[in-house]
């Protein structure tokens, strides 16, 4: 059967704005109507100028909706990606007036909790009915906001008077948003990094200086640095993400050099991601990190400051148990893990496959999909192209060195800032700003991630499983320059703490 190459098609939603390019290849008999360039466009009133491409290679379907303009300068805009390309999403500046009861709190969080009033003004708070949040996006600003008034509500008080029930003012339509958003009702990576952006200048770049949060949580500017650089982190993924179709295309059709091709953007995606990671050491304070802002990420699973869970008043009298807030809930590297067919087993293969429970059900699946349609390493090894078994090869050791570069993230902003609070809290010594912020950590999570994981155990079993996926891993034994050992990774790690 012959085939064709969509080249080069763009999406334009109905105000001619939008301007995405992409490619692919498709059997002449699928060439979907819409992929000839135009776009099936749908209601603007019902669907908010969102527009849908059907197309057999995204499996289901894919939004597109408005792109920014200058006339929009201003407005918020999120950018997710999902099954073939971007979605972009220009926010509205709030939720519809209604509303403002719940931005009017969000919007102060660090300073409600710093007066000790955020539970009380979160206890005065009307009952809100969400039916009149229409859109995805208005959907997602919702979430966003019921969950930083969430995490501040809970953890007001730091480990110290802990709560066991979440008022019905905010647990009621948390739940709702949270079920029409197929999401858990709890602050997860997808609202305080994928939903909580702006540009300072709309036609600026995306980067550091020109973006700004829509919400924060106590921490001040580093606050702001980690949910911008994880953003960061996430765009760099971008390119690798939208390589992933025509890896898949490339299997289908026996298209070595197509295959090839995209392999190579994956892995220079996976160094530019690492290269953004980097990013982390400017931006963010590890004590401000470890002292102050891990509290607001955690959640009540796995958590011995709440071993109960959390009861959601008016929706169930049990308590319920989620996760805090973690990049292990980004579809970034899930989604390289299934390309590249890494195999997470145990109790941190079930970890991350938890984890997907909190992402957009659209990354979940889309993810999904990547390891029921094809087996790239089996194509590899049959096809035995030294180029493509290098390129492979070159993927899987670039995710291997993201890993070891987060280790020693890790290393920085928990495992060091965790040694020197025991140290502080033994000798009662150190700057009394350190002192001050690494006084409220919680000590009942120094072993633990904010997802509730146990933390160098499972990084560095996910890595080492990483590894294994190396075609020389099982034929010239391990290619692999030698891991960061322990110490190497503390050396690294105290290097940044000395300076
Ligand atoms: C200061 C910065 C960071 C710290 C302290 C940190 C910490 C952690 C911790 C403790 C875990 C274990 C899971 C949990 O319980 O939460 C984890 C997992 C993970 N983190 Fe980070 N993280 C940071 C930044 C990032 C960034 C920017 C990304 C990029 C998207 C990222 C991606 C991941 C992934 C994918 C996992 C799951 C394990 C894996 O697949 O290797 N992290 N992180």
């Amino acid at each position: 059967m012959g085939r064709t190459m969509i080249q080069d098609y763009e999406v334009t939603d109905k105000s001619d704005r939008m301007n995405t390019r992409s490619s692919l290849w498709l059997p002449d008999n699928e060439i979907p109507q819409s992929c000839d360039g135009t776009i099936k466009g749908m209601d603007a009133e019902d669907l908010n100028r969102e527009a849908i491409l059907v197309c057999p290679l995204s499996m289901e379907f894919l939004y597109v909706s408005e792109s920014i303009s200058t006339e929009q300068a201003g407005e918020h805009i999120i950018v997710l990606w999902t099954h073939t390309i971007y979605i972009y999403i220009v926010f509205q500046r709030d939720l519809p007036v209604y509303y403002k009861p719940w931005t009017d709190i969000a919007r102060n969080v660090p300073e409600l909790i710093s007066s000790h009033s955020l539970r009380l003004r979160i206890h005065d708070m009307p009952q809100l009915e969400t039916h009149l949040l229409r859109t995805h996006r208005e959907l997602r600003l919702a979430h966003l906001a019921l969950s930083v008034m969430t995490m501040g509500y809970v953890w007001q008080e730091g480990e110290r008077e802990t709560i066991k029930v979440l008022p019905r003012s905010l647990s009621l339509p948390f739940c709702e948003v949270s079920q029409r958003l197929g999401l858990p009702p709890i602050l997860i990576h997808a609202d305080t990094v994928l939903a909580n952006w702006k540009k300072r200048d709309p036609d600026g770049p995306f980067s550091m200086e020109n973006l700004d949060l829509l919400l924060t949580l106590p921490g001040g500017e580093s606050v702001r640095g980690f949910f911008l650089v994880t953003l960061l982190v996430e765009l760099a993924a971008v390119p690798g993400l939208k390589s992933i179709l025509d890896v898949i295309n490339g299997v289908q059709y026996n298209d070595v050099a197509m295959v090839t091709r995209a392999l190579d953007v994956v892995s220079q995606t996976i160094d530019s991601m690492k290269q953004a990671l980097k990013l982390m050491h400017e931006y963010v304070d590890p004590s401000i990190f470890y002292g102050i802002m891990r509290i607001y990420l955690s959640g009540w699973k796995d958590n011995p400051l709440m071993p109960e869970g959390l009861v959601y008043e008016g929706v169930q009298e049990k308590p319920l148990e989620f996760s805090g807030g973690s990049a292990a809930q980004s579809s970034t590297l899930h989604s390289f893990d299934e390309l590249l067919g890494v195999q997470h087993e145990g109790s941190s293969g079930a970890f991350l496959r938890r984890m997907r429970g909190y992402m957009l059900p659209a990354h979940k699946q889309f993810i999904e999909n990547i390891s029921s349609r094809l087996s790239l390493r089996s194509f590899v090894l049959q096809q035995a192209d030294e180029r493509l078994t290098h390129t492979f090869e070159q993927c899987v050791a670039r995710l291997v060195d993201f890993r070891n570069y987060h280790i020693i993230i890790v290393t920085r902003y928990i495992t060091i800032p965790a040694s020197r609070a025991k140290q502080l809290r033994a000798n009662k010594q150190g700057l009394a700003e350190e002192l001050d912020a690494i006084r409220c950590a919680p000590t009942a999570l120094e072993e633990r991630g904010t997802g509730g994981s146990g933390i160098m155990t499972f990084l560095k079993t996910v890595r080492d499983e990483t590894k294994d996926t190396s075609i020389s891993q099982c034929t010239n034994g391990n290619h692999f320059s030698p891991d960061p050992s322990i110490t190497e990774i503390q050396k690294a790690a105290s290097e940044f703490a000395t300076e």
